[in-house]
């Protein structure tokens, strides 16, 4: 089946079980999936019933679309994302993203766990995104386009929506939150990257380095949305520590900072 002829066929299969639209979606990154299971009303639709929909396999992404209020919002939350690395193409890892726009959804919110590649940075931080380098090496845009979404060439020199940015720091300075914000690396993985590495992207620009969230902003910017990346510093990356690194710290270290990473999703949803 032809992309476009894909994106439809899950859209209308989402309508016929919506009763009202989302205008808001977040993505889950790991650890942080509990957050879904927290919605209100919800109504949960696991991947694997979803028509032409890519299926994660990496630990802590359990993989279910569910829709319900949160805040007062009405959101869909993928609860579990799929990463470059698992082996399918951009084109398919970020369908899902074109299925929200079509849905109706205006808002990405995007989270995820990253290493630390600034060193001011510490295990826990939370960071918003103010852009991004992508060094993962491939571009979910390459292909045909898809006009009836955006242009050809579209321009991305706001991709994480700086006005929502500017919103959700104040509201978190209110509560007495920090926030970082900082620049993303992407790195395919699934190794984690290497010391050398590393140093090279500290030289580029980049604050910190995780797997995802590049595919998912390029697309929702092409499709006209507005992005809000927040990463949560999981470990400081490879060579800054004299320590391994491990999916265990990531998980440990989302799991300790659950409640502030959630009340800034909740302030995020006020302000979208
Ligand atoms: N590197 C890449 N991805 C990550 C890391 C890291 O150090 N931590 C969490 N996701």
């Amino acid at each position: 089946m032809d992309y476009s002829a894909m994106i439809n066929e899950v859209a209308s299969y989402l309508e016929q079980r919506l009763v009202t639209k989302p205008e808001i979606a977040l993505i889950l990154g790991s650890g942080l999936g509990g957050l879904a299971d927290t919605l209100e009303d919800p109504i949960r639709i696991p991947y694997s019933s979803i028509p032409c929909f890519p299926k994660p396999t990496a630990p802590g992404h359990s993989g279910a679309l569910v829709f319900g209020r949160r805040n007062g919002r009405y959101v869909a939350a993928m609860q579990g994302r799929i990463h470059y690395y698992e082996g399918l193409s951009p084109r398919e890892i970020t369908l899902p993203v074109r299925v929200l726009a079509a849905i109706g959804v205006k808002t990405l919110i995007l989270t995820n766990a990253c290493g630390g590649v600034d060193l001011s940075f510490s295990p826990g931080d939370l960071m918003l995104i103010s852009d991004h380098i992508n060094f993962c090496g491939a571009n979910p845009l390459i292909g045909e386009n898809l006009e009836h979404f955006g242009p050809r060439f579209p321009d991305v020199s706001d991709l994480y929506t700086a006005s929502l940015r500017k919103a959700v720091k104040e509201k978190a300075r209110e509560e007495g939150i920090s926030l970082k914000e900082g620049v993303y690396l992407m790195y395919s993985g699934p190794n984690y990257e290497t010391p050398a590495e590393i140093r090279a992207f500290r030289i580029l620009g980049a604050n910190a380095v995780g797997m995802s969230t590049v595919p998912e902003a390029l697309v929702a910017g092409h499709c006209g949305m507005r992005v809000l990346g927040i990463s949560c510093v999981t470990n400081m990356a490879a060579g800054v520590l004299p320590q391994k690194l491990s999916h265990q710290e990531v998980l440990e270290t989302a799991d300790r900072v659950r409640e502030t990473f959630t009340r800034v999703v909740d302030l995020a949803l006020t302000v979208a």
